[in-house]
């Protein structure tokens, strides 16, 4: 067991031939049905990587085709050690197949790269001589620096995509991505030892940027690429994907209590939309406005209880049904409502404040102990 980066230092349901001398190399490669491209990823890695460079590959494979067997079979023209890890149940996508590869990883240093072509294996003994020369802890294969470029992203919807995603992600996290320019790149390298896999709760695609912002490796370095054209096949991609994403980055970005009261603030003022717009259609349809209120108030109710479900509780859930958590999350929602009049009032003429200083008081105290009454009602086990 390896104290510093809480590995496992072998495992032994599987047949990791560890190579634990510095400079070492584990390749680790997700696939999700790639069985045309597999083999000649070996093929190119066996080019590119020297004698000198010890290497093993890892594939971690979540495939309903044949790719493992045809791994299988080309592994035996590979002159070094090729593993194929297939999962039968898998979790967190891309993400947590790399992680789970990182895991069994005996080198010091693990490159990660796509099965499909799309990374130049010819890169990876630079992605570690970089590390070494710059004693870096994580070295990024950037599109976005001089000599990089996307040439295989080639339509543009995908490409808005890509630079809305990058855009939005370096706005959220300006300290933690600096000095990265390609977050969202699938190719990189990091040292074993700056790795904490424990803290890791990856989810899709998108593995660099959970290490870089929960790993915190010490220094970062990187070298351009050219994103190539995928060798046969298919994106995995969906829009499905994409929303994933989304829930991984407000997972990422309210990791802290403080950062999660103001996203439960947020959410929480956006449930005056359909408040709002409920309460327009309902007395449209001739309700009257106080029974109107009172239902367009649970559909914003229901808005916020989706919305933290998805975006601020989404690994806390498993301790209560859905129903017992909308329970109980509603009778917080509706708490709240009746305690701040007589709260407003105890301001007033216990304690002689103004009517609107009061009522703003009120607002924050029943708002923080709301999200409290959350967090330790709803989902805490
Ligand atoms: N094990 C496993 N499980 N592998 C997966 C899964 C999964 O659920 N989904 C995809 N993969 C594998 C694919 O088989 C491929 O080897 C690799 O992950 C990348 O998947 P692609 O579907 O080819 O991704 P992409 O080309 O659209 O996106 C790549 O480039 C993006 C930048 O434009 C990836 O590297 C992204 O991470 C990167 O952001
Ligand atoms: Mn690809």
């Amino acid at each position: 067991y390896d104290e510093r980066s809480g590995f496992a230092a072998d495992v032994p349901e599987l047949d990791v031939t560890g190579i634990a001398e510095p400079g070492a190399v584990t390749i680790v490669v997700p696939t999700f049905n790639e069985s045309a491209n597999v083999r000649r990823l070996l093929k190119l890695i066996t080019e590119s990587v020297p004698a000198r460079l010890p290497c093993e590959v890892v594939f971690v494979d979540d495939s309903t085709d044949d790719t493992p067997q045809v791994i299988a079979e080309a592994a035996q023209d590979c002159p070094f050690p090729v593993t194929v890890l297939h999962r039968e149940e898998p979790v967190g996508g891309l993400g947590g197949a790399v992680v789970e590869g990182m895991k069994t990883a005996g080198s010091e240093w693990i490159v990660v790269m796509d099965g499909d072509c799309q990374h130049p294996p010819s890169l990876v003994p630079e992605l570690v001589a970089t590390g070494q020369r710059a004693n870096a802890g994580l070295v990024v294969a950037s599109r976005y620096i001089d000599g990089g470029s996307r040439a295989g992203l080639a339509d543009s919807y995908r490409i808005a995509v890509s630079r809305g995603a990058t855009w939005l992600t370096k706005a959220l996290f300006p300290r933690r991505l600096r000095g990265i320019s390609d977050p969202m790149s699938g190719f990189f390298a990091v040292r074993r030892g700056d790795l904490t896999a424990e803290a890791l709760k990856p989810l899709g695609y998108k593995i660099l940027l959970e290490l870089a912002v929960r790993s915190r490796p010490r220094a970062v370095a990187e070298v351009p690429f050219v994103f190539q054209e995928r060798y046969a096949g298919e994106s995995k991609s969906t829009a499905r994907e994409g929303l994933r994403f989304l829930r991984h980055l407000a997972g990422l970005r309210t990791s802290s209590p403080l950062a999660r009261l103001v996203g439960f603030g947020l959410i929480g003022a956006s449930g005056f939309v359909p408040n709002l717009a409920g309460l327009w259609a309902l007395t449209l349809l001739g309700l009257h406005y106080v029974p109107a209120e009172i239902l367009a108030n649970q559909l914003g109710v229901a808005w916020n209880f989706l919305l933290i479900e998805q975006l601020l509780f989404r690994d806390r859930r498993a301790h209560r049904r859905w129903w017992d958590r909308l329970g109980r999350f509603a009778l917080l929602a509706n708490a709240d409502l009746v305690l701040r009049i007589p709260l407003i009032a105890l301001l007033v003429h216990r304690f002689g404040m103004g009517a609107v200083p009061a009522t703003a008081l009120a607002l924050v105290m029943t708002f923080v102990l709301r999200f409290a009454g959350t967090e330790a009602l709803v989902y805490l086990p």
